[in-house]
């Protein structure tokens, strides 16, 4: 069996549960995992706590810490650099803006310089605008890049519609569409149990029959309900970035939500977003585009404005660096 080279960028909270949930599920048995360099003695220990876990695997896992120079040869890297704590009391994921566009940039040109050439998935947040700066600043092929965007919001609607209904979550097509944050919106005309329209399913069905409204908000502020508890997020994020190193690394163009670049989809363009996408080897092979209605795509311009905004915001701050 070939061996599947991984790198983690970042290794607080989510980076570890990135690295362990990889380890565990046997997704990549080599790891080289870098940070910050006041953040190395977590790295350290972090690499110790999950070689002393191979004893209990039944496949053999590798972890070295590294220098970003030494990610030049990884098949995927997850970026996960950040200060969650930051977000006690905002509540909004922009109050880690300065703090990663400045980690982005001193660290991309010795990325790029590294010789990396693989995927890049990005966790780090606002996950919208730091995944547009690593894949302006890295310049690899269109589609390499890209963020785990809605794909955690989309779960968390996916359990709440399955609490409510009592189908399984993953007999239920649903996504959250637009930023991985306050502004993302529920795509509730794509919503079906496979094959079903939502719809269809609430004139039959009084548990299909429920205030959409505070459905979306659930999904929409679940991340802070787990926050306000334990101030990070951190095993359902790693399990949302796994999923996609499983679908890039065994070719499976799967359908799932991500933050990618914008074209023309949607009638946007010149920013990147969370819309479902099909990915495979080589990262976003194609942008699907949902049958939005008129109010649903009103909604998702407005929350892609909010993001240009915040790419202007985060333009000043690189340019003041
Ligand atoms: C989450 O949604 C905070 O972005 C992180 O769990």
């Amino acid at each position: 069996m070939s061996s599947l080279k991984i790198g983690i960028i970042g290794v607080g909270h989510v980076g570890a549960h990135v690295l362990y949930t990889l380890a565990l599920q046997g997704l990549g048995d080599d790891f080289v995992i870098a940070d910050l360099e006041e953040n190395l003695p977590k790295a350290r220990a972090e690499r110790q706590d999950v070689l002393d876990s191979t004893e209990f695997l039944s496949h053999p896992v590798r972890v070295e810490v590294g220098q970003i120079e030494d990610l030049g040869d990884r098949d995927i890297i997850v970026n996960a650099v950040g200060n969650i704590a930051m977000l006690k009391g905002t509540h909004t994921r922009l109050t880690e803006m300065e703090f990663n566009v400045r980690a982005v940039a001193s660290y991309a040109e010795r990325l790029k310089k590294s010789g990396f050439k693989g995927i890049l998935i990005n966790i780090s947040n606002p996950c919208d605008v730091i995944t547009k700066w690593l894949n302006d600043l890295l310049e690899l092929p269109k589609g390499h890049v890209f963020g785990t965007g809605t794909g955690l919001d989309t779960a968390r609607l996916k359990i709440r519609l399955q609490q409510q209904t009592g189908i399984d979550a993953k007999s239920i097509s649903a996504y959250m569409i637009g930023e991985h944050g306050n502004e993302q919106i529920s795509a509730w005309s794509a919503v079906n149990f496979n094959g079903i329209p939502l719809s269809v399913k609430a004139q039959q069905d009084p548990r299909f029959r429920f205030d959409l409204n505070e459905m979306e908000k659930s999904a929409r502020e679940g991340g802070w309900t787990t926050f306000n508890g334990k101030f990070c997020t951190e095993y359902a994020i790693a399990l949302t970035a796994a999923r996609l190193v499983d679908i890039v690394s065994n070719d499976k163009h799967s359908i799932v939500p991500v933050s990618c670049e914008l074209d023309g989809q949607y009638g946007e363009s010149g920013l990147f977003a969370g819309v479902p996408a099909v990915i495979g080897r080589n990262g976003v092979e194609e942008v699907i585009e949902l049958s939005l209605t008129g109010e649903e795509k009103e909604r998702f311009h407005q929350c892609c404005e909010g993001i240009r905004a915040n790419i202007a915001e985060s333009k000043k701050i690189f340019a003041a660096l």
